[in-house]
């Protein structure tokens, strides 16, 4: 297979190696419209071809496949040239940044019947696949909330706000979590260095269910967080990503309240303090398992677990916080996504995207 990675800033060079070490990979050719990136990856990888406009990767009629690992506001315009040329296309989160150019790429995509998949990563990792695996075996019982917090100083973007750079993590994670999707959202936050570019926020999801799930983002924290905490009415599960081993603990801790009672005198919460545990996870690098998921899915024309559509429901929810964001956290109901079960999506992973939205 021959590929090309566009955009080889900070993260680019992750997909790069990652492919690289691909024995699927025959040649691999890296882009950059900066000159100094390009020599870089030339003097780690002296064997890939380089160049500076991506218009030339257009040209090359056996090329497979790209990866784009450019800022946001690119994706669409650099996908689309490329999903119409007949390539299959890899896209950093988020998708694009809007649902309509993330609608396009998509119908692109399937008119061309070629791959589109972004980089959720979290979706890839051994922790976030084991969490999944214990809501579903239904140990933590009911879900009642679900908290996300990931904050650090910087990296301040030039072009998007901490909510678009940071949590479409967030956001992918608990969706795929939860195999669903919230009905509004509610968002705050402030810009304190650049008038329009919020570096704090917090974002509220709310679902049908009664679920909630709150998200904390931010490039002015003292620390690095990135850590899950999610709340059941049997158990709770703190999901802490930075734990170089025991990235998952369970706490058989809650509450319960009498099943019935006769006078409010009568009515006492009782605290429950039970084990801790932290199962094991495999380890493995979760940018390898993406990689090579998007090389499987390519050679066996599989749908990619992080699909156009997963993609496109994240971005949905970024824009909707966005508007919130900018009306000081108003309710923005999510429209134009709705679930579907497993069965009426053809054994996808249960969501679809609604008609009627545009
Ligand atoms: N999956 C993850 O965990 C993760 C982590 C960090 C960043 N990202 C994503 O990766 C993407 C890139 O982020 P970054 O932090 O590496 O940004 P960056 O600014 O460090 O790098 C972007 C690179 O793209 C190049 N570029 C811009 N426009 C170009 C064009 N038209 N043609 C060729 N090259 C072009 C720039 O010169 C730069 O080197 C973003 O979408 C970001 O959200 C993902």
């Amino acid at each position: 297979m021959k590929l090309a990675v566009i955009g080889c800033g900070y993260w680019g060079p992750n997909l790069i190696r990652n492919f690289i070490q691909s024995n699927k990979v025959q040649e691999l050719l890296c882009c950059d419209s900066d000159q100094k990136r390009l020599d870089r990856m030339k003097n780690l990888y002296p064997m890939v071809k380089v160049t500076s406009d991506y218009k030339e990767l257009l040209q090359i009629p056996d090329l497979d496949a790209v990866a784009i690992a450019t800022p946001a506001k690119t994706h669409h315009p650099i996908a689309k040239e490329f999903l119409s040329h007949g390539k299959h296309v890899f896209i950093e989160k988020p998708l694009t940044h809007s649902y309509e150019t993330a609608l396009e790429l998509i119908q692109l995509a399937e008119e061309k019947q070629k791959i589109l998949m972004v980089g959720h990563t979290f979706e890839y990792t051994a922790a976030v696949n084991k969490v999944k695996s214990i809501i579903e075996s239904g140990e933590l019982g009911k879900i009642f909330y679900i908290h996300s917090m990931r904050v650090n100083l910087g990296l301040f973007q030039p072009d998007i706000n901490v909510v678009w750079d940071l949590a479409p993590h967030d956001i992918s994670i608990i969706l795929y979590l939860m195999g669903e999707v919230p009905v509004s959202v509610n968002s705050q936050g402030k810009a304190h260095f650049n008038r329009d570019i919020e570096d704090v926020a917090t974002t509220t999801l709310n679902f049908n269910n009664g679920l909630i799930a709150f998200i904390h983002n931010s490039w002015l924290d003292p620390n690095k967080v990135r850590r899950t905490t999610i709340v059941g009415s049997r158990k709770m599960l703190v999901y802490d990503d930075i734990e170089p081993q025991e990235k998952i603990k369970i706490y058989d801790k809650g509450v319960d309240v009498p099943p019935y009672y006769d006078t409010y005198a009568d009515f006492q919460y009782s605290y429950r303090y039970g084990d801790i545990y932290s199962p094991r996870i495999e380890d493995y690098e979760p940018l390898r398992k993406q990689c090579d998921h998007f090389i499987e899915c390519i050679r066996k024309g599989r749908k990619p677990l992080t699909d156009g559509y997963a993609g496109l429901r994240v971005v949905s929810i970024l824009e909707a916080a966005n508007k919130s964001l900018k009306l000081s956290g108003r309710s923005i109901q999510i429209q134009g996504l709705k679930l579907m079960t497993k069965k009426q999506n053809k054994g996808g992973n249960g969501f679809l995207v609604a008609e009627g939205r545009r």
